[in-house]
C-alpha cells in the first residue's frame, strides 16, 4: 500500500473517495470525505465496526464547527476556542446536512481539529470535513506510526499519508456538549482537570455510561498479550504467579517504580505520564512482537494525562 509524505496524493484520494490514513497529534486517523456515504461505507466495512458506531468528523479550523453542529453551547464554544487545533473532541447536535452515516443515526455528531501540521494543511487543501477513527481494526491497539498503520490494514487503505510519530499517542477526549452540563465520554490527550478549568465547574465522566462507544467498551485497546494492572508492590507476586504457570511475562512501568523480578521481560520504562502516553500503544505492540502471555502494567499516577493512561491499560486488561 502506496506510503507518502505529500499531502497532494493525500486530498486527490479524499476527492475520489478513497481512505486515507493520516497523522494527527494523537493517533493515525482512517479518513474518508464526510460527505460521501459510499466513501464512508467502505471505511466501516474495513474497520469492521459496527453501522451504529459514529465517527468523528475531522475539521481544518475551528471557524467552520457551524458548518457541522447546530445549537452550540457557550461551555463547547470556550473548549473549540482553547483546545482547538487539538486533542478534544465535541459531541454537538449535528447541522441538517451531517449524514446519518456518520453519526450512526443520531443526532449528533463528533468534531475535532487536529493539532497536526500535515493533517491540517491535508484537512484545509481538502477543504471539507474528513470522517475518522482510529486506523487500527475494531478492537485492535490504536497505530501511533505509519508503520502501525500499514501492518495493522495492509491492501484496504488507499494511502498512508506518514508524519512521522504521533507527539501525544493517546487517543482524544470526548466531551458531550449536548446536555446540561458538559460530561466526558472518553478521557484522553486533554486533561479532565483542564476542561473543568475551561468550562468553570466540576465535568462528570460517563465512561461507562450507555452510549455506545467502541472506545468505552470494557475490552478494548488490547494487544494478544493479556494485560494486568498492578500496583508496584504487587508486581513480584503477580509475576511469580505467571513464571510459575510457564507463562512469558513483561512489565511495563514507570521508571523508577518497579523492579523486574528474575525472568521477566522488562520493557522500555516512560519517564513520566506525558511519555508514558507517548509510548503506550508501541510498548503493547512491543508485548506482541516479544511473544509475552502476560504483560504486567504499573499504571502512572491517575491524575491528568495519566488518568487518560489509566483507562486504557484497565481496558486493555478488560474481559474480552
Ligand atoms: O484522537 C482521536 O479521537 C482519534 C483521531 C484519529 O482523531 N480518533 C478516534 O476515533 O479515536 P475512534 O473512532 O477510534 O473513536 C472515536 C470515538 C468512538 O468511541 C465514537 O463512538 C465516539 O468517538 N463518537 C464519535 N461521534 C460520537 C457521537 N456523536 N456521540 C458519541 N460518541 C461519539
Ligand atoms: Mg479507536
Amino acid at each position: 500500500m502506496p506510503v507518502s509524505t505529500d499531502l497532494d496524493d493525500a486530498v486527490a484520494v479524499l476527492r475520489r473517495g478513497g481512505l486515507v490514513a493520516f497523522p494527527t497529534e494523537t493517533v493515525y486517523g482512517l479518513g474518508a470525505d464526510a460527505m460521501n456515504v459510499d466513501a464512508l461505507a467502505r471505511l466501516y466495512r474495513v474497520k469492521q465496526r459496527p453501522a451504529s458506531h459514529p465517527v468523528i468528523v475531522h475539521l481544518p479550523a475551528p471557524d467552520v464547527l457551524d458548518e457541522w453542529a447546530t445549537d452550540v453551547p457557550e461551555p463547547a464554544r470556550d473548549l473549540a476556542r482553547e483546545c482547538w487545533p487539538g486533542a478534544l473532541t465535541l459531541v454537538l447536535r449535528r447541522a441538517a446536512r451531517v449524514t446519518d452515516v456518520v453519526t450512526g443515526g443520531r443526532d449528533t455528531v463528533g468534531l475535532r481539529v487536529p493539532d497536526q501540521p500535515l493533517a491540517l494543511a491535508m484537512l484545509a487543501s481538502f477543504g471539507g470535513g474528513v470522517a475518522a477513527p482510529s486506523a487500527n481494526r475494531f478492537g485492535r491497539v490504536s497505530p501511533t506510526t505509519a508503520a502501525d498503520v500499514t501492518s495493522d490494514l495492509d491492501g484496504d487503505v488507499d494511502l498512508v499519508l506518514d508524519g512521522g510519530p504521533c507527539t501525544v499517542g493517546l487517543e482524544s477526549t470526548i466531551v458531550d456538549c449536548t446536555g446540561d452540563t458538559p460530561a466526558i465520554l472518553r478521557l484522553g490527550g486533554v486533561p479532565r482537570e483542564r476542561v473543568e478549568v475551561i468550562v468553570g465547574g466540576l465535568v462528570n465522566l460517563r465512561t461507562d455510561g450507555e452510549v455506545a462507544a467502541p472506545g468505552t467498551l470494557a475490552s478494548h485497546y488490547a494487544p494478544s498479550a493479556r494485560v494486568v494492572v498492578v500496583e508496584s508492590r504487587e508486581v513480584d507476586v503477580a509475576a511469580e504467579q505467571s513464571l510459575a504457570a510457564g507463562e512469558r511475562v513483561g512489565l511495563l512501568a514507570l521508571s523508577g517504580t518497579a523492579e523486574g523480578p528474575p525472568g521477566v521481560i522488562v520493557l522500555d520504562a516512560p519517564t513520566d505520564a506525558d511519555d508514558y502516553a507517548h509510548a503506550l500503544y508501541a510498548r503493547l505492540r512491543d508485548a506482541d512482537r516479544l511473544g509475552l502471555d502476560v504483560l504486567l502494567a504499573v499504571p502512572p499516577p491517575a491524575s491528568g494525562i495519566g488518568a487518560a493512561v489509566a483507562d486504557r491499560l484497565t481496558r486493555a486488561g478488560g474481559p474480552r
